[in-house]
């Protein structure tokens, strides 16, 4: 008895609360001066202190911690082979004006239960890098954040401001986004969330900038995207793929509860049409639009040399509870489909669109507005 009540009383003292380890930048060569480049103690910290720490899978039992205060980020790090921390962000982390600055200033690549949260944010100064818009200037200007071959990994709580090009990629399986504000220019080239990979999610997200908002890319197999603020956007889509038989296979993608304002476009499939494959079990559901440029639109066409190979299979798309305003030189639904392999299944329910011009539809069949064959 004696004996097994000091076993219980060894194991409780032998097994506190997970251990919660904080690596600080300011120990590893930061300093709040907005001046000092952050990234080489971001990569000194990480290496000497959060990896050796590792020892569970609780990504916040170790923190590579960036306090309150001004960083200048001035060059890329990336973190390869991360797993199981997380990168917090208190602080205001700023992007310098570099010209020869390129790349993506945070990557993680090969990663693995990963948390990014705020409640910081990065300040990318876009604009300097495109004065007067002029996208052609610095072509190579940096991305923000990429997460390259990573599964289980979240994101939030961090507010992104203008990157000089998109904010946020992510490439993997089961990865999270959500509760965070992404507040750009409103100019091309600077895509809020391009997500590819499988089963990941995009929840309560807000996104204001010139080009996509919360678009999928290929390849895909399960994705959702639930309570999204898109403004002056290009909508949230699917594509492009890429020229030349770019192989296509998205399946299974969710999308509801989602406002579209003053965009380029509300809801884009978007292809070459020499891509290879299938686009397949698309849903929309819950979409509000005001003065958005065509709200409801599929090309085959969306760029490339307008042969119409046929190899790309788009079908099973549902448009459902979609309510608002277009605009008034664009159609509310533009379906320009291949002529070898027509748009199969295309449903429209609950679809009520007004200040548009009509619809047009090519070589599209399916259910539930005007001028659809069926199938
Ligand atoms: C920090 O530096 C950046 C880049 O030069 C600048 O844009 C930003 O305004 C500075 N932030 C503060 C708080 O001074
Ligand atoms: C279609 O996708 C949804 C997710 O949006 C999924 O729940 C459903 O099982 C898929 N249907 C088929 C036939 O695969």
């Amino acid at each position: 008895m004696l004996a097994a009540l000091s076993l219980l009383a060894l194991a409780l003292v032998t097994s506190p609360a997970a251990a919660f380890i904080e690596c600080n930048v300011l120990d590893y060569g930061a300093v709040a001066d907005n001046t000092t480049d952050l990234g080489p103690a971001l990569t000194k910290a990480w290496t000497t202190c959060v990896i050796p720490q590792v020892t569970t899978t609780v990504a916040t039992n170790v923190l590579l911690y960036v306090p309150a205060g001004n960083f200048l980020l001035k060059s890329n790090v990336v973190f390869d082979d991360a797993a199981n921390w997380n990168l917090h962000i208190a602080g205001n982390i700023y992007l310098p004006f570099l010209p020869s600055l390129t790349g993506t200033m945070l990557t993680f690549e090969n990663c693995q239960n990963i948390l990014l949260n705020g409640p910081g944010a990065i300040f990318g100064n876009g604009y300097r890098y495109r004065p007067g818009g002029n996208l052609a200037l610095n072509p190579s200007r940096p991305r923000l954040i990429r997460f390259q071959n990573c599964n289980n990994c979240e994101i939030t709580a961090v507010t992104l401001y203008d990157a000089p090009q998109f904010h946020v990629t992510i490439i993997g399986n089961n990865n999270v986004a959500h509760d965070m504000a992404i507040i750009a220019s409103h100019i091309g080239e600077t895509d809020g969330f391009d997500m590819s990979g499988n089963n990941n999610y995009v929840h309560d997200v807000s996104v204001e900038n010139g080009d996509e908002c919360v678009t999928v890319k290929t390849p895909t197999n399960g994705f959702v995207a639930e309570r999204i603020t898109c403004k002056f956007t290009a909508g949230c889509n699917i594509g492009s793929f890429g020229d030349a038989n770019t192989a296509v296979n998205v399946q299974n993608v969710f999308y509801s509860d989602v406002t579209v304002s003053n965009s380029d476009a509300g809801i884009m499939i978007k292809s070459y049409p020499d891509n290879v494959g299938i686009v397949k079990n698309i849903t929309y559901t819950g979409f509000t639009f005001s003065a958005a440029a065509y709200p409801l639109y599929i090309s085959a066409f969306w760029a490339g040399n307008g042969v119409d190979t046929g190899k790309l299979a788009i079908s099973d798309v549902t448009f459902n509870d979609i309510t608002g305003t277009g605009t008034p030189t664009r159609p509310a639904v533009l379906l320009d489909c291949n002529a070898a392999t027509p748009c199969k299944n295309i449903k429209f329910t609950g679809v009520t669109l007004t200040g548009t011009e009509a619809n047009q539809i090519k070589n599209a069949c399916g259910s539930g507005i005007t001028g659809i064959p069926a199938c």
